[in-house]
Protein backbone atom coordinates (compact mmCIF):
# COMPACT_ATOMS: atom_id res chain seq x y z
CA UNK A 1 0.00 0.00 0.00
CA UNK A 2 0.89 3.30 -1.18
CA UNK A 3 0.87 6.55 1.20
CA UNK A 4 -0.44 9.02 -1.28
CA UNK A 5 -3.16 8.58 -3.07
CA UNK A 6 -2.96 7.66 -7.28
CA UNK A 7 -4.21 6.27 -9.93
CA UNK A 8 -3.10 3.22 -11.44
CA UNK A 9 -1.33 3.55 -14.93
CA UNK A 10 -3.46 0.50 -16.35
CA UNK A 11 -6.90 2.10 -15.15
CA UNK A 12 -9.30 4.60 -13.69
CA UNK A 13 -9.43 2.79 -11.03
CA UNK A 14 -7.84 4.70 -7.82
CA UNK A 15 -5.22 3.45 -5.27
CA UNK A 16 -5.60 4.66 -2.18
CA UNK A 17 -3.21 5.30 1.03
CA UNK A 18 -3.51 4.66 4.91
CA UNK A 19 -5.38 7.67 5.62
CA UNK A 20 -8.46 6.72 3.18
CA UNK A 21 -8.07 3.00 5.05
CA UNK A 22 -8.61 4.80 8.15
CA UNK A 23 -11.33 6.96 6.95
CA UNK A 24 -13.03 3.90 5.74
CA UNK A 25 -12.79 2.14 8.47
CA UNK A 26 -14.59 4.91 10.23
CA UNK A 27 -17.58 4.84 8.14
CA UNK A 28 -17.66 1.18 7.43
CA UNK A 29 -17.78 0.26 11.00
CA UNK A 30 -20.63 3.37 11.05
CA UNK A 31 -22.61 1.82 8.46
CA UNK A 32 -22.84 -1.48 10.28
CA UNK A 33 -23.63 0.50 13.38
CA UNK A 34 -26.47 1.22 11.84
CA UNK A 35 -27.65 -1.97 10.28
CA UNK A 36 -27.13 -3.30 13.66
CA UNK A 37 -29.61 -0.52 15.22
CA UNK A 38 -31.76 -1.35 12.81
CA UNK A 39 -32.61 -4.61 13.52
CA UNK A 40 -35.05 -4.81 16.27
CA UNK A 41 -37.16 -2.24 14.25
CA UNK A 42 -37.81 -4.33 11.05
CA UNK A 43 -41.20 -6.61 12.03
CA UNK A 44 -44.47 -7.15 11.35
CA UNK A 45 -46.33 -3.84 10.97
CA UNK A 46 -43.69 -1.29 10.56
CA UNK A 47 -43.52 1.20 7.83
CA UNK A 48 -40.80 1.79 5.61
CA UNK A 49 -40.64 5.28 5.68
CA UNK A 50 -40.47 5.30 9.61
CA UNK A 51 -37.82 2.96 9.47
CA UNK A 52 -36.16 5.14 6.73
CA UNK A 53 -36.17 8.29 9.31
CA UNK A 54 -34.99 5.93 12.59
CA UNK A 55 -31.70 5.41 10.30
CA UNK A 56 -31.18 9.04 9.05
CA UNK A 57 -31.57 9.91 12.51
CA UNK A 58 -29.18 7.61 13.62
CA UNK A 59 -26.73 8.95 10.73
CA UNK A 60 -27.15 12.49 12.24
CA UNK A 61 -26.47 12.12 15.35
CA UNK A 62 -23.05 10.07 14.29
CA UNK A 63 -21.84 13.00 12.80
CA UNK A 64 -22.70 11.76 9.06
CA UNK A 65 -25.11 12.04 6.41
CA UNK A 66 -27.19 9.51 4.58
CA UNK A 67 -25.40 9.59 1.02
CA UNK A 68 -28.22 8.48 -1.01
CA UNK A 69 -30.36 11.24 0.29
CA UNK A 70 -30.50 13.29 -2.90
CA UNK A 71 -28.13 11.23 -4.90
CA UNK A 72 -29.30 11.19 -8.50
CA UNK A 73 -32.43 12.85 -7.19
CA UNK A 74 -33.47 9.65 -4.76
CA UNK A 75 -35.67 10.81 -2.11
CA UNK A 76 -34.68 8.85 1.15
CA UNK A 77 -31.89 8.01 3.12
CA UNK A 78 -31.78 4.28 2.71
CA UNK A 79 -32.74 1.63 -0.01
CA UNK A 80 -35.67 -0.91 1.37
CA UNK A 81 -35.99 -3.68 -0.72
CA UNK A 82 -38.82 -6.36 0.31
CA UNK A 83 -39.21 -10.01 -1.06
CA UNK A 84 -39.26 -9.50 -4.76
CA UNK A 85 -37.73 -6.03 -5.37
CA UNK A 86 -34.14 -6.43 -5.73
CA UNK A 87 -32.79 -2.85 -4.85
CA UNK A 88 -33.14 0.79 -4.59
CA UNK A 89 -37.19 0.12 -3.15
CA UNK A 90 -37.87 3.57 -1.82
CA UNK A 91 -39.17 3.54 1.95
CA UNK A 92 -42.75 4.77 1.83
CA UNK A 93 -46.29 3.93 3.44
CA UNK A 94 -46.23 0.15 2.72
CA UNK A 95 -45.63 -2.19 6.15
CA UNK A 96 -43.83 -4.93 6.93
CA UNK A 97 -45.68 -8.12 6.62
CA UNK A 98 -45.19 -11.21 8.25
CA UNK A 99 -42.99 -13.94 6.52
CA UNK A 100 -41.32 -10.91 4.06
CA UNK A 101 -37.35 -10.90 3.66
CA UNK A 102 -36.24 -7.44 3.44
CA UNK A 103 -32.70 -5.70 2.17
CA UNK A 104 -32.09 -2.65 3.79
CA UNK A 105 -29.41 -1.03 2.20
CA UNK A 106 -27.11 2.24 3.99
CA UNK A 107 -24.67 4.76 2.78
CA UNK A 108 -23.80 7.00 5.57
CA UNK A 109 -20.72 9.51 4.45
CA UNK A 110 -18.98 10.25 7.33
CA UNK A 111 -16.09 13.07 7.20
CA UNK A 112 -16.16 12.57 3.11
CA UNK A 113 -16.28 8.54 2.92
CA UNK A 114 -18.50 6.35 2.08
CA UNK A 115 -19.38 3.29 4.44
CA UNK A 116 -21.75 0.89 1.70
CA UNK A 117 -23.06 -2.17 3.48
CA UNK A 118 -26.39 -4.22 3.60
CA UNK A 119 -27.90 -6.69 5.09
CA UNK A 120 -31.45 -9.03 4.49
CA UNK A 121 -33.79 -9.20 7.53
CA UNK A 122 -36.31 -11.45 7.86
CA UNK A 123 -39.83 -9.73 9.15
CA UNK A 124 -41.50 -11.72 11.82
CA UNK A 125 -40.91 -16.13 12.28
CA UNK A 126 -43.07 -17.61 9.28
CA UNK A 127 -40.78 -17.47 6.60
CA UNK A 128 -40.57 -19.86 4.09
CA UNK A 129 -37.66 -22.62 3.70
CA UNK A 130 -37.48 -21.76 0.28
CA UNK A 131 -36.78 -17.53 1.44
CA UNK A 132 -34.67 -18.87 4.17
CA UNK A 133 -32.30 -20.65 1.70
CA UNK A 134 -31.97 -17.70 -0.36
CA UNK A 135 -31.54 -15.37 1.89
CA UNK A 136 -28.23 -18.07 3.52
CA UNK A 137 -27.12 -18.87 0.01
CA UNK A 138 -27.26 -15.08 -1.14
CA UNK A 139 -24.85 -14.40 2.26
CA UNK A 140 -22.75 -17.38 1.45
CA UNK A 141 -21.97 -15.89 -2.04
CA UNK A 142 -21.14 -12.43 -0.93
CA UNK A 143 -18.37 -14.31 1.82
CA UNK A 144 -17.20 -16.28 -1.19
CA UNK A 145 -16.91 -13.76 -3.33
CA UNK A 146 -14.32 -11.54 -0.49
CA UNK A 147 -12.40 -14.53 0.11
CA UNK A 148 -11.15 -14.08 -3.30
CA UNK A 149 -9.84 -10.46 -2.68
CA UNK A 150 -6.47 -10.66 -2.62
CA UNK A 151 -3.34 -9.13 -5.20
CA UNK A 152 -2.89 -11.02 -8.31
CA UNK A 153 -6.32 -12.78 -7.88
CA UNK A 154 -8.82 -10.66 -10.28
CA UNK A 155 -12.55 -9.54 -10.73
CA UNK A 156 -13.33 -12.82 -12.60
CA UNK A 157 -12.63 -14.69 -9.64
CA UNK A 158 -14.84 -12.80 -7.55
CA UNK A 159 -17.50 -13.03 -9.83
CA UNK A 160 -16.42 -16.67 -11.00
CA UNK A 161 -16.92 -17.65 -7.14
CA UNK A 162 -20.35 -16.20 -6.57
CA UNK A 163 -21.69 -17.27 -9.67
CA UNK A 164 -20.60 -20.78 -9.23
CA UNK A 165 -22.29 -21.05 -5.08
CA UNK A 166 -25.65 -19.20 -6.61
CA UNK A 167 -26.41 -21.46 -9.82
CA UNK A 168 -25.67 -24.74 -7.79
CA UNK A 169 -28.13 -23.52 -5.37
CA UNK A 170 -30.60 -23.09 -8.23
CA UNK A 171 -30.89 -19.52 -8.11
CA UNK A 172 -30.15 -16.32 -10.25
CA UNK A 173 -27.30 -13.53 -10.22
CA UNK A 174 -28.90 -10.57 -11.49
CA UNK A 175 -26.59 -8.85 -14.31
CA UNK A 176 -28.15 -5.59 -14.23
CA UNK A 177 -26.46 -4.10 -11.09
CA UNK A 178 -22.73 -4.68 -9.46
CA UNK A 179 -20.70 -3.60 -6.93
CA UNK A 180 -18.36 -0.74 -7.40
CA UNK A 181 -15.88 1.71 -5.95
CA UNK A 182 -16.36 3.88 -3.35
CA UNK A 183 -14.44 6.30 -1.30
CA UNK A 184 -14.72 10.28 -1.01
CA UNK A 185 -17.05 9.25 -4.05
CA UNK A 186 -19.73 7.33 -3.78
CA UNK A 187 -19.83 4.85 -7.15
CA UNK A 188 -16.34 4.88 -8.87
CA UNK A 189 -14.55 2.23 -11.26
CA UNK A 190 -14.27 -0.48 -10.90
CA UNK A 191 -17.26 -2.26 -11.47
CA UNK A 192 -17.32 -5.64 -9.51
CA UNK A 193 -19.71 -7.91 -11.71
CA UNK A 194 -21.40 -10.71 -9.76
CA UNK A 195 -20.42 -13.23 -12.48
CA UNK A 196 -17.87 -14.25 -14.49
CA UNK A 197 -14.49 -16.56 -15.40
CA UNK A 198 -11.95 -17.29 -13.05
CA UNK A 199 -8.39 -15.10 -14.04
CA UNK A 200 -10.74 -12.69 -16.36
CA UNK A 201 -11.24 -8.77 -15.81
CA UNK A 202 -8.76 -6.41 -13.65
CA UNK A 203 -5.92 -7.36 -11.54
CA UNK A 204 -6.75 -6.66 -8.32
CA UNK A 205 -4.29 -4.69 -6.48
CA UNK A 206 -3.50 -3.47 -2.80
CA UNK A 207 -4.98 -0.22 -2.14
CA UNK A 208 -8.02 -0.86 -4.00
CA UNK A 209 -11.50 0.15 -2.03
CA UNK A 210 -14.68 -1.28 -3.58
CA UNK A 211 -18.02 -2.86 -2.53
CA UNK A 212 -19.46 -6.52 -3.21
CA UNK A 213 -23.36 -6.87 -3.03
CA UNK A 214 -24.34 -9.57 -4.96
CA UNK A 215 -28.06 -9.92 -5.64
CA UNK A 216 -29.68 -13.45 -6.25
CA UNK A 217 -32.99 -14.27 -7.89
CA UNK A 218 -34.88 -17.50 -7.05
CA UNK A 219 -36.16 -17.27 -10.57
CA UNK A 220 -34.77 -15.72 -13.63
CA UNK A 221 -32.40 -13.03 -13.47
CA UNK A 222 -34.14 -10.15 -15.75
CA UNK A 223 -34.91 -6.80 -13.90
CA UNK A 224 -37.22 -4.00 -14.68
CA UNK A 225 -37.16 -0.83 -12.97
CA UNK A 226 -40.70 0.31 -11.94
CA UNK A 227 -42.47 3.85 -13.40
CA UNK A 228 -40.74 5.62 -9.89
CA UNK A 229 -37.74 5.33 -11.72
CA UNK A 230 -35.50 3.75 -8.85
CA UNK A 231 -37.67 0.58 -7.44
CA UNK A 232 -36.06 -2.26 -9.48
CA UNK A 233 -38.01 -5.98 -9.06
CA UNK A 234 -37.83 -8.96 -10.63
CA UNK A 235 -39.48 -9.82 -14.05
CA UNK A 236 -41.02 -13.27 -13.47
CA UNK A 237 -41.94 -11.90 -9.52
CA UNK A 238 -39.38 -14.36 -7.81
CA UNK A 239 -38.01 -13.44 -4.75
CA UNK A 240 -34.52 -11.86 -4.76
CA UNK A 241 -32.01 -10.76 -2.18
CA UNK A 242 -28.93 -8.97 -1.77
CA UNK A 243 -26.02 -8.80 1.09
CA UNK A 244 -23.21 -6.45 0.68
CA UNK A 245 -19.76 -5.06 2.31
CA UNK A 246 -17.33 -2.15 1.59
CA UNK A 247 -13.72 -3.72 1.60
CA UNK A 248 -10.39 -2.69 0.91
CA UNK A 249 -7.36 -4.74 -0.62
CA UNK A 250 -4.48 -4.87 1.98
CA UNK A 251 -1.00 -6.56 0.78
CA UNK A 252 -1.58 -10.03 1.54
CA UNK A 253 -5.48 -9.98 1.32
CA UNK A 254 -8.31 -8.34 2.34
CA UNK A 255 -9.82 -5.74 5.27
CA UNK A 256 -13.64 -5.44 5.63
CA UNK A 257 -14.74 -2.18 6.38
CA UNK A 258 -18.71 -2.97 7.33
CA UNK A 259 -18.31 -6.00 9.49
CA UNK A 260 -21.02 -5.46 12.34
CA UNK A 261 -19.57 -5.18 15.51
CA UNK A 262 -22.32 -6.84 17.35
CA UNK A 263 -21.07 -9.74 15.22
CA UNK A 264 -24.94 -9.78 13.42
CA UNK A 265 -24.14 -11.91 9.67
CA UNK A 266 -27.13 -13.02 8.37
CA UNK A 267 -30.74 -13.22 10.35
CA UNK A 268 -31.61 -14.56 12.37
CA UNK A 269 -29.68 -11.97 14.19
CA UNK A 270 -29.79 -13.09 18.15
N1 LIG B 1 -26.25 1.78 -1.69
C1 LIG B 1 -26.50 1.48 -3.08
C2 LIG B 1 -25.30 0.72 -3.57
O1 LIG B 1 -25.05 -0.28 -3.04
C3 LIG B 1 -26.73 2.70 -3.88
C4 LIG B 1 -28.00 3.35 -3.60
S1 LIG B 1 -28.09 4.75 -4.58
C5 LIG B 1 -29.62 5.29 -4.25
O2 LIG B 1 -24.56 1.08 -4.41
F1 LIG B 1 -29.67 6.44 -4.81
F2 LIG B 1 -30.49 4.42 -4.71
F3 LIG B 1 -29.74 5.35 -2.97
CO1 LIG C 1 -22.92 -0.32 -3.22
CO1 LIG D 1 -25.35 -0.15 -0.91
Amino acid sequence: MQDDAHHDENSAVEIHGPEAFAAMRKAGKLAAELLDYITPFVVPGARTGDIDDLCDAFTREHGAVSAPLGYRGYPRAVCISANHVVCHGIPGDKKLEEGDIVNIDVTPKLEGWHGDSSRMYLVGDRISLKARRLVDVTYECLMLGIEQVKPGNTLGDIGHAIQQHAEAANFSIVRDFCGHGTGQTFHTPPSVLHYGKPGEGLTIKPGMIFTIEPMLNAGKYDVKVLADGWTAVTKDKSLSAQFEHTIGVTDTGVEIFTLSPKGYTKPPYI
